[in-house]
């Protein structure tokens, strides 16, 4: 559990007055809990998401049900906090990483809020290419790297760790999923390895241009008129500004694509994800560009080819 849910939880423990309960009851609120997970197609394990994030349970005590003989329970939130809490992700289909303002990602446990796309685990690999990438040309952990639409600032801080030399510069159209990021930075100590900037995928860095050592995006990729059909925890509750990828689900990678040269140095890394079925389509685009070499697709977890990886050439001397 992170620092800052505990002081949260700590504070609205002094205003729940019913927060005590017996283990039996506790046992009871959580069968009834799990049992209305079933029915309703959600994923029984995050019944105790929301007990260990928000009523602060050991996640031992939950999977081995040891909480059960206790006679009181202290919980940070009451079980009717916690039934409202529960009736929003069964009824309203909020993804429980809101209603715990918390989501996992790589050793991180990240702060999330409606304002951000709660990270998913396939981005994860970014940061594993990212390193594979520069292996052959160690240089390029040094200098700048730049995560484009950094939402909850999931990769910034993946690049942070991976390249220590690096500065990372973390930007988002978003002023609300920068606030988020920089909390996440200053939560894991990393806000003085990256930078952050409002504004429109690299236009906030003109002074950078040649300079950048790799560019790292995760933007949106559904095609507009798909959007309205994700499912309703996505469709309802995730920033469309983070899903809309334009009618064919490009424009943002096309752009991405059009601009990253100018402002990467020579042999530079571009590594981008998209969605399933556009592969073929971001090699072309990458390969028509003219300034990239060795352009390769690579896999999810699922096998999914989800991750376009590409070089800057050499820039042509005047
Ligand atoms: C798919 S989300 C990725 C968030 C995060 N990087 C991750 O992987 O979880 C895309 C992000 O791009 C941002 N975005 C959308 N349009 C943008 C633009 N024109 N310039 C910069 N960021 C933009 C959104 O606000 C959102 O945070």
């Amino acid at each position: 559990m992170n620092p800052k849910k505990d002081s949260d939880n700590l504070s609205s423990q002094s205003v729940e007055r019913e927060a005590r309960v017996s283990g039996q009851a506790l046992w009871q609120w959580r069968l009834t809990a799990r049992e209305q997970a079933i029915a309703a197609n959600v994923p029984v394990d995050e019944v105790d998401w929301l007990l260990q994030d928000l009523a602060g349970l050991e996640r031992q005590s939950l999977r081995l049900e040891t909480f059960k003989a206790r006679e009181t329970i202290q919980l940070a939130r009451s079980l009717p906090t916690l039934t409202v809490l529960w009736q929003q992700r069964l009824q309203e289909r909020v993804p429980v990483q809101y209603l715990t303002g918390v989501a996992p990602w790589r050793q991180f446990l990240l702060n999330v809020s409606p304002a951000v796309l709660i990270p998913r685990p396939e981005t994860e690999c970014l940061i594993d290419l990212a390193i594979e990438a520069v292996r052959p040309t160690p240089l390029l952990t040094h200098g700048h790297w730049v995560d484009l639409g950094t939402g909850s600032g999931a990769i910034a801080l993946g690049l942070a760790l991976a390249f220590p030399d690096a500065t990372i510069h973390a930007i988002d159209r978003s002023a609300a999923a920068l606030a988020i990021a920089q909390s996440n930075a200053q939560q894991f100590n990393l806000v003085d390895r990256i930078q952050f900037y409002e504004g429109s995928w690299l236009q906030p860095l003109d002074h950078l241009k040649g300079q950048l050592s790799g560019i790292v995006a995760n933007p949106p990729y559904i095609p507009s008129a798909m959007v309205p059909a994700l499912q309703p925890e996505v469709a309802r509750h995730e920033p469309h500004l983070a899903l809309d990828g334009g009618a064919d689900g490009l424009d943002c990678i096309r752009h991405l694509v059009a601009t990253a040269p100018v402002y990467l140095q020579s042999g530079g890394v571009l590594l981008v994800e998209m969605m399933a079925g556009q592969a073929i389509a971001v090699a072309d685009l990458l390969q028509q560009q003219g300034s990239y070499r060795q352009i390769q697709i690579y896999p999810d977890l699922a096998g999914i080819d989800r991750f376009a990886l590409a070089y800057r050439r050499p820039h042509l001397s005047p």
